[in-house]
């Protein structure tokens, strides 16, 4: 296995990476459909062989003059269809706020609800004093950053990082394997980078970010309820992984101390609001989308037991990617995305994840398109073997389409013939860009629907709050945060430009630091010791 770093060690701390290429999991395949060649007018499909097997074809005339492409009218009919399919009404958009209003309540009431809102016994928010140098892991839905993030109080900080790109067959293979990776590259990182370090026999504390959810007792544990963002490894659900990654820490001996075990989410807002006061929300839209606020503690009855005080706070990781999961009554699911939910690893759960992440627009695309080639109505006489493969069109290319500047799209023409082989015209261009920022779209007010539903039930509205908002579809996605405050007002009317989403980068890693700070500070007062 590499340690090699995908990036080297940069003092400045480098944004999050793009979009996040290829997931090629093993979803299945579209079923090919079964033709005989003269009469099909598709470029790809199976013959049936004297063996009983299906032997796949891919069929391409050379001909370029001959290509028979769809006309500007059938394309034009065909974006009408999936307009009404992808869009979403603003009065759409308030059934779904209250109805994820309601959800976000019950999950605070007891454990074991669809939507967990796991409190993460983070209290309050940072004084903004909080100094010391922190290493932070994150494990992520593509990457594993380590940092060393030094705290120098009033509200500033420096951060240093390196960054490993997770496999497919790691995201896979047995749990203790997975922390093992992790636990070596932070072995490299503290031998490359903290030699100088006068340990004097100690250990440096570490933060370490979870990004998938996690139910907990105290800050530094977490049981992990089920993987989401493709992830499978065995015999991690149901497990500490905190307990888990520090037998790692003590295989590899490794002088590293855990002290929390945060959210993406959470690391967001802490560090969000430790340069901006006015932050009350931390979302996630990147791989995973979440999103993370702070409650009153007597609003968490789930907690009573524990005997804190009510007027006292507490981080909540909502999980709301799991919103709708399993009823499905709420959200408007197009046949592209149950077929996504199906295929996937885990049916049936993420349900609001799955129309929103980065790791599955690309694939409702391409679903979209796979269609259009099954009915005749593009790429005829064209191989279409290479886009029929599940999970082929990352998201970071809806975002290259979008952003596409030239007339002629060329942009667009270079990705599918780069990629997938096939030649387009400029019809059918335009129809795939619009189709992408439907999808987009789509995304983005879904989003913002989650957001409002945490600004109603907090009753942020008249006074307004900024949402600090990290991930590669915030950052990265032409137009997505535009598109978000739109939904806002479209949702709330004009009070809804009172909420304003602000790009908090490299949060997680920074939050986590200040949140293993915060915990070591309140454990030497003695407040909550045992939390
Ligand atoms: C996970 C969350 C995480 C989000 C963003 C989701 O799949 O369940 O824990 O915050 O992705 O990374």
């Amino acid at each position: 296995m590499s340690l090699t770093p995908m990036t080297t060690l940069d003092g400045s701390g480098p944004g999050s990476g793009h979009a996040t290429p290829p997931f090629r999991s093993s979803i299945s395949r579209r079923t090919s459909i079964s033709l005989s060649l003269p009469a099909s007018r598709r470029g790809s499909g199976t013959v049936p062989t004297m063996t009983g097997k299906d032997l796949p074809f891919h069929h391409r005339t050379n001909d370029g003059e001959a290509l028979p492409h769809a006309t500007k009218k059938t394309m034009a009919d065909h974006l009408r269809k999936y307009e009404s399919l992808f869009t979403l009404t603003p009065q759409r958009m308030r059934m779904i706020v209250d109805a994820f209003e309601e959800t976000l309540d019950k999950g605070l009431q007891k454990e074991g609800e669809v939507v967990p809102m796991i409190p993460t016994f983070v209290f309050g928010w940072p004084k903004g004093s909080e100094t010391g140098s922190y290493v932070a892991l994150d494990l992520g839905g593509t990457n594993l950053r380590v940092c060393l993030v030094t705290l120098q109080g009033g509200g500033k900080f420096e951060i240093t990082q390196t960054k490993y790109r997770l496999s497919e067959e790691q995201k896979q293979e047995e749990g203790e394997a997975l922390f093992d990776f992790c636990a070596k590259c932070l072995k490299t990182f503290v031998d490359s980078y903290l030699a100088d370090f006068d340990l004097d026999g100690a250990t440096i504390p570490l933060g370490f970010t979870f990004s998938y959810p996690c139910e907990q007792e105290r800050i530094d544990h977490g049981r992990l309820i089920r993987w989401t963002k493709g992830f499978g490894n065995p015999n991690v659900e149901g497990h500490d992984v905190a307990a888990m990654f520090r037998s790692s820490l003590a295989k590899f001996g490794v002088p590293i101390e855990l002290v929390s075990l945060i959210n993406d989410t959470t690391g967001t807002l802490i560090a969000s609001q430790y340069v901006n006061p006015r932050t009350r929300i931390g979302v996630i839209f990147g791989t995973g989308c979440n999103a993370a606020y702070m409650e009153k503690i007597g609003n968490i009855p789930k907690i009573k037991q524990l005997g804190l005080p009510d007027d006292g706070e507490m981080a909540i990781n909502c999980e709301w990617g799991a919103f709708d999961s399993f009823s499905h009554e709420h959200l408007p699911r197009t046949k592209y995305d149950i077929d996504i939910d199906q295929s996937s690893n885990k049916p049936d759960e993420q349900a609001f994840e799955k129309c929103i992440s980065g790791r599955y627009l690309g694939e409702i695309f391409r679903l979209v398109i796979c269609e259009m080639i099954d009915d005749g109505s593009i790429f005829l006489g064209q191989n279409t073997y290479k886009i029929e493969k599940p999970y082929v069109l990352e998201t970071a290319f809806l975002s290259l389409m979008e952003a596409d500047p030239t007339d002629e799209l060329l942009t667009v023409v270079g990705i599918f013939t780069h990629f997938y082989g096939l030649e387009t015209t400029l019809a059918e261009r335009q129809f795939f860009r619009a189709l992408a920022k439907l999808i987009g779209t789509r995304a983005a007010r879904l989003s913002a629907c989650g957001i409002a539903a945490i600004v109603s039930k907090m009753g942020y509205l008249d006074q307004g709050c900024d949402v600090a908002a990290d991930g590669s579809l915030y950052s990265k996605y032409p137009g997505f945060p535009d598109r978000v405050h739109q939904g806002l007002t479209d949702i709330f009317g004009p009070k809804g430009k009172n909420i304003r989403t602000v790009h908090a980068e490299d949060g997680s890693g920074v939050g986590s630091a200040i949140i293993a700070a915060m915990t070591n500070e309140r454990r030497a007062a003695g407040i909550f010791p045992h939390c």
